[in-house]
């Protein structure tokens, strides 16, 4: 297996503050353009959404930000010609190398101030996912929660069962009838494994740490290419401005350990054939609604696969308890990743396709303000 490191996107301003702090507060990318149509002021939620910083957004002519930049620059001037005051426009973000970012804007035209427009851009989609993800997460804790009342239920009659078995196969004296003491015993671990899976994740109690999310996706990146070998290539896209996290270490591993492990294992054919990708993705964002809590600064991992996408059948359902697609599969993977990831106070979301299925993990940087605080 080959490692590809795409070049380290280190694009944001790393915290440098903004002559108009207020703006940074919203969730909506906010643009204020001068009379050209050129930026002269982005806010934070601006940087995230173009992936630019303040400083490379700034006097780029707002409609090259856009696919349908003419749209724009012909309500530019339409505005300037005071045919409007205010003006809802459907746009799509380029995004080099990925589909357009489908957004809703709205253009104002501006008096008596230094700038001409103020364009305010809302990400539809991402938050709607975000949203979904929380629903999701609420629905599939009602099933964890009738699961492990299950669980705890099962454990002790299995145990009596299983000591039961023993001490019948001890006592016979007929080898054949031993394969049926046998077989009991053999069930009695298997359920009691699956059991121990169900119950662990409310077991241990997280150890917080301050950590640095790279090392950890390079430690699962590290343990993926040692069980599936040839044929699969883990890509990075770090932005290493991304600040330390409190969490607790192990369980973040294996967060992203069951979702690297599921790429690979969905990429079984394009392995074979050579071009299976996992790319792993970090990303400030800021001002972002986890789990209804608004955090001023989260870390966005995403983990991509060029697979044949999550099948339609478990698609609503794959964060369930024992909800799987595959032959030998427990599900509970996913659920173990939604329980720790909700117990950081983070959101997962997923987008799925074939050839490009999406898991992306959000995690609140705790114990950071705004950036204006830091510089
Ligand atoms: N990247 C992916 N591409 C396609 N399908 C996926 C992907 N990730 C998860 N899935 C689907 O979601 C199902 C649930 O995943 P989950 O990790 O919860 O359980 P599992 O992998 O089947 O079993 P376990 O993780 O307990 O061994 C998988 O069986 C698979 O069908
Ligand atoms: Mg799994």
């Amino acid at each position: 297996m080959t490692i590809s490191r795409a070049a380290d996107s280190s694009h944001r301003d790393g915290g440098r503050g903004s002559d108009l702090p207020a703006l940074d507060l919203l969730a909506s990318a906010v643009l204020l353009l001068d009379a050209d149509g050129a930026v002269r002021h982005a806010n934070a939620a601006a940087e995230n959404l173009f992936g630019l910083s303040r400083r490379q957004l700034m006097g780029n002519p707002a409609p090259a930000l856009f696919v349908d930049g003419p749209t724009l620059m012909a309500s530019l001037r339409e505005g300037r010609d005071n045919r409007f005051a205010e003006k809802g426009l459907p746009l799509a973000v380029a995004r080099p190398g990925a589909e357009p970012h489908h957004v809703s804007a709205v253009l104002v035209v501006l008096h008596g101030q230094p700038w001409a427009f103020l364009l305010e851009v809302r990400e539809i989609e991402h938050r709607r996912r975000i949203e979904r993800a929380t629903e999701q997460w609420e629905r599939a804790d009602a099933q964890r929660e009738v699961l492990r009342n299950l669980a705890h239920e099962v454990k002790n009659p299995l145990g009596g069962l299983r000591g039961a078995a023993q001490l019948l196969q001890d006592e016979l004296a007929d080898a054949q009838l031993m394969e049926y003491t046998q077989v009991i015993i053999a069930e009695a671990d298997r359920l009691h494994a699956l059991v121990d899976r169900i119950l662990a994740p409310h077991r241990t109690p997280r150890l917080l740490s301050q950590l640095n999310i790279h090392e950890v996706c390079e430690r699962v990146a590290a343990l993926v290419q040692a069980e599936y070998g040839a044929g699969l290539t883990i890509m990075r896209d770090y932005d290493i401005s991304v600040p330390e996290l409190q969490a607790d270490r192990e369980q973040l591993i294996q967060v992203v350990l069951n979702i690297v492990r599921n790429a690979a294992q969905a990429l079984g054919e394009r392995r074979r054939q050579g071009d299976a990708e996992i790319v792993l993705r970090t990303r400030v964002m800021r001002q972002v609604t986890l789990a209804r809590r608004r955090h001023a600064l989260a870390v966005a991992l995403s983990i991509a696969d060029n697979g044949p996408g999550i099948p339609d059948s478990i698609r609503d359902r794959i964060f369930h308890p024992l909800v799987s697609g595959k032959e030998g599969g427990t599900g509970l993977g996913l659920s173990l990743v939604q329980t720790f990831v909700q117990q950081h106070g983070g959101v997962v979301t997923v987008e799925s396709a074939p050839g490009d299925t999406v898991f992306e993990l959000l995690l609140p940087l705790r114990h950071l303000q705004i950036p204006e605080s830091e510089s």
